[in-house]
């Protein structure tokens, strides 16, 4: 959890008023949270290098904010050089902003169970770009480092995200087959 951040408790305390005055308005909150954390991520400063740190095998997310009664998380999610994640969905609204570095994100349509998973959009988010997924407008995606160097993206989510985990999925994009998935905060 990341305490005493004037710029990170700026944003908490304004993701806060988004939630209360959207309620359950999941466009809304997309609509307005994307927009803070577009301002978040526009200037890389504020970040500890402490929640910055690769692991050599695998990419490696931070908690930096957990609030349980609202429902929302927010992590940051480092990337070494070359690691990537397999397709996922998430099973709650998600904004994704670029910190640092550079990700390529791929979008998929929703899973026709024994089919392939079909694209549906291609990305690569540079530092200030925001994405956003939800199980209303598109769920699934992957991501993959796309700088050469460590990259560096923060995600702010609906939900605690292992409450989730029995719900969620990985995917193989050229079977569609769905593998359970489990979500560990390293
Ligand atoms: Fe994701």
């Amino acid at each position: 959890m990341l305490t005493g951040n004037p710029v990170f408790d700026a944003f908490v305390r304004d993701m806060h008023g988004v939630m209360d005055v959207a309620g359950g308005d999941e466009a809304l909150i997309l609509d307005r949270g994307r927009a803070l954390v577009a301002a978040l991520v526009a200037d890389d400063g504020w970040l500890p290098e402490d929640y910055a740190q690769p692991h050599p095998e695998h990419f490696k997310q931070y908690v930096l904010h957990r609030d349980g009664e609202r429902g929302f998380t927010v992590m940051s999610v480092v990337w070494n050089k070359g690691q990537s994640a397999m397709a996922h969905d998430h099973k709650t609204w998600g904004i994704i902003g670029q910190l640092r570095g550079a990700e390529r994100e791929r979008e998929y349509e929703d899973p026709v169970p024994g089919e392939p998973l079909k694209l549906r959009a291609e990305t690569v988010m540079h530092p200030g770009d925001t994405c956003v997924v939800s199980p209303d407008t598109g769920d699934i995606h992957d991501v993959a480092n796309a700088f050469d160097g460590v990259s560096v993206s923060i995600h702010v989510y609906g939900a605690d995200l292992p409450s989730l985990a029995d719900r969620r999925h990985r995917y193989e994009v050229a079977t569609g087959e769905a593998i359970p998935f489990i979500t560990t905060y390293y």
